[in-house]
């Protein structure tokens, strides 16, 4: 089989090749997907190119422990292992493992859903890692509560858009989204009652506050965030400024130390593939509360492309790859 291999970091044209490697051997509770779309994802690039370069810590000091890039996945299964007991051979599946940018990935079975019939590989493959970001994060680390005020800083992007529909979904009283002029019509197509466009309004000077704000770009003050937070809301960090060696780290830091002091709560995590909120992701796409938004979709052998356009954080909503 075919896959996208990188040995050092770099930029995608720089270090990826598309090579002939040896089919992965499924393992007793894991199950081999015929991969059919993958999405890319902000964390694929800065595990090709190494950065932040703290993170090489867990990345790979020197090199890159992980040779092929690629989280988000949707296919067919190909082969089962022993112990795998929710799927079968030609099942239709989508979730989250490592190294799907090839022709055939291994995942575990915890990591999968039932991909639902009535959309297609793209729309499933886009879904994993954005979405599962925006419903634990709006759900767990942020608790939202039905009829809450929610403001999506970042409602364009991979996250963003599935955090205004799943804000939605789990029933806030009122979503805002703040984006570019561009993307404002979609924020506001995908349920948001009011967005706001960051290059003409300051959403932090408006007067206006929110019990939850979810935050992609991480690129607002304490204090400019401190005017938006209501008493006993959550402010959820789920990215953060690029670039250098330690960003986002100080951003986290310190929203984390000074919230101890005022009366809201900072939080951030990763998010972490699990069977129940696949299935969760995968209900509300079946039934049509939620939607994969697809900016781009490239071929396998156009990775790099796809890979390079992530890179510039301007995304609009998902990139997906059929394969
Ligand atoms: N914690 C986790 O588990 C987790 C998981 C996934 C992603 N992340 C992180 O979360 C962040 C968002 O991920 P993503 O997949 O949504 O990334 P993305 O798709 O690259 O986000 C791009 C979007 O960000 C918007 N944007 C850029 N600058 C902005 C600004 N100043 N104000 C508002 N929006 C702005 C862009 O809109 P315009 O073009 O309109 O500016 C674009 O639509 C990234 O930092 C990513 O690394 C974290």
């Amino acid at each position: 089989m075919k896959a996208w291999i990188y040995e050092r970091y770099g930029s995608p044209d720089e270090v990826l090749e598309y090579r002939e490697v040896a089919m992965p051997e499924v393992s007793e509770d894991r199950v081999l997907i015929d991969v059919r779309a993958v999405s890319v994802n902000p964390l694929d690039w800065h595990l090709l190119t190494g950065t932040p370069r703290f993170a090489r810590l867990s990345f790979g000091l020197r090199s890159p422990k992980r040779n092929v890039p690629g989280a988000d996945v949707a296919g067919v299964v190909e082969a089962v292992g022993e112990n795998v007991t929710r799927f079968e051979v030609g099942d239709e599946v989508f979730g989250e493992t490592i190294g799907s940018f090839a022709e055939f990935v291994t995942a575990s079975e915890r990591s999968l859903a039932s991909k639902p019939d009535n959309i297609s590989f793209e729309e499933a493959a886009a879904a994993p890692v954005a979405g599962l970001t925006a419903l634990q994060g709006l759900r767990d680390w942020g608790s939202l509560r039905e009829g809450q005020k929610v403001l999506i800083n970042g409602a364009s992007g991979g996250v963003g858009t599935f955090a205004v529909q799943i804000a939605r979904a789990l029933g806030a009283g009122e979503v805002t989204g703040v984006c570019s002029t561009r993307n404002v019509e979609m924020a506001s197509q995908l349920g948001a009652d009011r967005v706001i466009d960051y290059t003409s309004e300051d959403f932090t000077r408006i007067g206006d506050r929110y019990d939850l704000v979810f935050d992609g770009p991480g690129n607002r003050s304490f204090g400019d965030l401190r005017r938006i937070l209501a008493p006993g809301a959550v402010h959820v960090l789920i990215g953060g400024p690029k670039g250098g060696w330690i960003q986002p780290l100080p951003m986290l830091m310190k929203m984390r130390m000074l919230s101890m002091f005022a009366d809201f709560d900072s939080a951030n995590d990763t998010a972490r593939a699990n069977a129940e909120d696949l299935e969760t992701l995968g209900g509300w796409l079946n039934s049509g509360e939620i939607r994969s938004v697809i900016d781009r979709n490239y071929k396998l052998d156009e990775i790099p492309d796809a890979l390079a356009y992530q890179g510039e954080f301007h995304a609009r909503a998902k990139l997906v790859v059929t394969v």
